[in-house]
């Protein structure tokens, strides 16, 4: 059984920091195990230009501790106004790295996303060109569309048809939660990327009631029954290269969660790559975190794979009940349980 394992140090591909304040209570818990992370730009107002990116890029500097080396990689928040100049900007200025659809209303600060992808398309053609990827929140926002349906749904109405539409666009398939998705990455040529969480991997949709309603376990994708959850495990250990970290963290306040109408989001920047570390250990793949961890994603995007390296060990450790966030405080994902991989 291995008790230490040391790893090329990790990318996440998907990660919300939010702004202000709070970014000097959340940047160090990525900083400290991440050398880089590509930013998610649902910010209020939504980062929407190169300008507003390199602003907030510095912000979040700010907020690296001195002793830890991170980059943030900066992404736009697609809209319906976006334009091919701020796209050719945004490649040009080498700080943003991406840019994100969120179906108009699908997730938290959403409303400003795209109603109908087609539209955009010619911009879409841009952004092949000047090989920037575009990274979908892949949710269909319907109310006759079932909640735990919405992915697969959006497979078919709006990812298969844009795949056929551009074909020398980069997709990443953000924070994919379904068998459905594994299979249409796999059956899909390597311009289509997809990200997986570590709640995805280690959750079903059972934690969502386990002894009562449990808020801090919702999140958007909403987590799938078990079938979908083995998928996904299957597929983030198998070595394909199409399939790379992301965890989604996304902090919320303890009140906005604990709420009449709780947020969606889990916040797991403060133990990530010891969360993906358990659900590989428990698939008996650990031999195929350090890819899927470290060089998946940095290939996908053409970047260089970093040279530092983290190790983990077998040690239990607890999980603290609540972490600071600004003037509020978060409940952490695993709050108050114990860990069996610890970062040294
Ligand atoms: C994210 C957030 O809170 O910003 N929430 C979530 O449940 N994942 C938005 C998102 O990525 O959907
Ligand atoms: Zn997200």
């Amino acid at each position: 059984m291995t008790d230490t394992l040391t790893i090329t140090r990790p990318d996440d591909w998907h990660l919300h920091l939010r702004d202000g304040d709070v970014l000097k209570d959340i940047v160090p818990h990525t900083a400290r195990r991440f050398a880089r992370a590509i930013v998610m730009p649902n910010l209020k107002p939504p980062v929407t230009t190169t300008a507003m990116a390199m602003e907030y890029r510095q912000r979040i500097l700010d907020a690296v501790p001195e002793n830890q080396a991170f980059q943030p990689l900066m992404t736009l928040y697609l809209t319906e106004s976006t334009s091919a100049d701020e796209i050719r900007a945004a490649k040009a200025s080498g700080a943003v790295k991406a840019v994100k659809y969120y179906p108009a209303g699908a997730t938290t600060n959403s409303e400003s996303g795209v109603s109908d992808l087609s539209r955009v398309y010619p911009l879409l053609e841009v952004m092949a060109e000047q090989q920037l990827p575009l990274l979908v929140h892949g949710e269909v926002v319907d109310s006759r569309v079932d909640v735990f349906d919405r992915e697969a749904v959006f497979i078919e109405r709006e990812l298969l048809p844009l795949l056929r539409a551009i074909p020398g666009l980069k997709v990443v398939f953000e924070h994919i939660t379904t068998r459905d998705a594994v299979q249409l990455v796999m059956e899909t040529p390597d311009n289509l990327g997809a990200t997986i969480t570590p709640q995805h991997l280690l959750m079903n949709r059972n934690a969502i009631f386990k002894g009562g309603i449990n808020p801090h376990h919702y999140c958007l994708p909403v987590l799938k029954r078990e079938e979908h959850r083995q998928a996904l495990v299957q597929a983030a250990t198998s070595g394909d290269p199409r399939f790379f970290l992301g965890t989604d963290s996304a902090p919320h306040a303890r009140h906005a969660k604990e709420s009449d109408c709780g947020c969606a989001g889990m916040y797991s920047a403060h133990a990530a790559i010891e969360f993906y570390a358990q659900a590989f250990d428990e698939a008996g793949s650990l031999d195929k975190l350090e890819a899927f961890a470290a060089f998946h994603g940095a290939d996908f995007y053409a970047l260089p794979r970093n040279s530092a390296q983290i190790t983990l060990v077998r040690e239990s450790w607890k999980v603290q009940e609540t972490l600071r966030f600004g003037d509020d405080e978060l409940v952490p994902m695993g709050a108050g349980e114990m860990l069996p991989w610890k970062l040294v």
